[in-house]
């Protein structure tokens, strides 16, 4: 039988994806503007198997049952575009980061297992199409099918056909570093998906964050194409505090961050102030993301070092598209 093998990698939200117009299909109520990492990846392995159940296995850990029902609900999309219900699949994938820590692992979970599944049943989707089913698993991981800099439009169809990513630049546009300090690499306190449907149905503050995404994405979009470091570095700051806003304020308030967040907010204040570049994000957990430049990385270490509750410290370079393993 044949096995195919995908290596993909996360992304990092620069402008956040933050509520769903849709649960089901998992439409955004905003655009949102991503980088993809290097370095950090997941390697997914699947072949159709004879057997009476789908065989999941994660090679790191333990898998939930709700995880397992995540797997085979996504399975379940391709078996109804196949027309071949009765089809069942090994999977078996790995991720050489920690999972669920705010890390983006659903991302290049389902984009790997998306991507692989459109080859193994050779689909011959384009970006457009696979981008759109693999949302289905994870909204985020829409983003991961592209390397570089991505956009995930949000569309304006109800049934979320307008709904996929495209590429904004490629990894060797600009070369920009993102660094993620690991303060807790333990299951988060509340799925991505419970905090954003708490936020929009409670928070007073919901609203304003919508409002002010546009301008948002296009001093991102625009930051990036004319390489301005600082424009999209202050934006992406604004918008991640925005976000957790959100958060704090909803009912109940969901605070991800832990007290080495806020250290790690404050230095990198410190050392802006101290001349070098580099500005934070923080996704759906405690761990902070850096962005950087590269001739600056070893001197924001220094910083870092000196810094109690850093676990480790992951260097990405800008990630490329996902890759079939032969
Ligand atoms: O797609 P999810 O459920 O993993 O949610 C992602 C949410 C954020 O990481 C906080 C923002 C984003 O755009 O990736």
């Amino acid at each position: 039988m044949e096995k195919i093998t995908i290596k993909a990698h996360p992304n990092i939200a620069l402008v956040k994806y933050w509520g769903k117009k849709d649960e089901q299909l998992k439409i955004p109520f905003n655009n949102s503007i991503s980088l993809t990492l290097d370095n950090i990846y997941t390697l997914t392995s699947v072949e159709i198997i004879e057997n009476s159940e789908d065989k999941i296995i994660f090679s790191n850990r333990d898998i939930t049952q709700k995880e397992k029902n995540r797997v085979i609900n996504f399975l379940d999309i391709f078996r109804k575009i196949t027309n071949k219900n009765n089809l069942k699949f090994s999977i078996i994938t790995e991720n050489n980061f920690p999972t669920a820590s705010g890390l983006a692992s659903s991302a290049s979970g389902f984009c790997a297992l998306g991507i692989a599944l459109n080859e193994l049943l050779k689909l011959k989707l384009d970006k457009k199409e696979i981008s759109k089913l693999i949302r289905l698993g994870s909204g985020s991981a829409c983003r991961s099918v592209y390397g570089g800099f991505v956009e995930w439009e949000k569309g304006v169809f109800t049934d979320g056909s307008d709904s996929y990513s495209i590429q904004i630049a490629d990894e060797n546009y600009w070369d920009v570093r993102m660094l993620i300090t690991i303060i807790d690499d333990k299951e988060k306190i509340k799925s991505s998906t419970n905090a954003m449907k708490e936020t929009v149905l409670t928070s007073p503050f919901y609203q304003s964050w919508l409002n002010t995404i546009e301008k948002d994405l296009n001093e991102v979009r625009s930051g990036i194409l004319e390489k301005d470091f600082e424009k999209v570095g202050k934006t992406i700051e604004h918008n991640c505090l925005k976000m957790h806003s959100t958060m704090f304020t909803s009912f109940p308030s969901t605070i991800f961050w832990q007290p080495e967040t806020i250290s790690i907010i404050k230095t990198v204040s410190l050392m802006r102030d101290d001349g070098l570049h580099c500005y934070f994000t923080i996704d759906a957990g405690a761990n902070v993301k850096i962005l950087c430049l590269p001739n600056e990385i070893q001197k924001i270490k220094l910083y870092l070092n000196q810094l109690s509750g850093i676990k480790n410290i992951i260097e990405c370079k800008i990630g490329k598209s996902p890759e079939v393993l032969l």
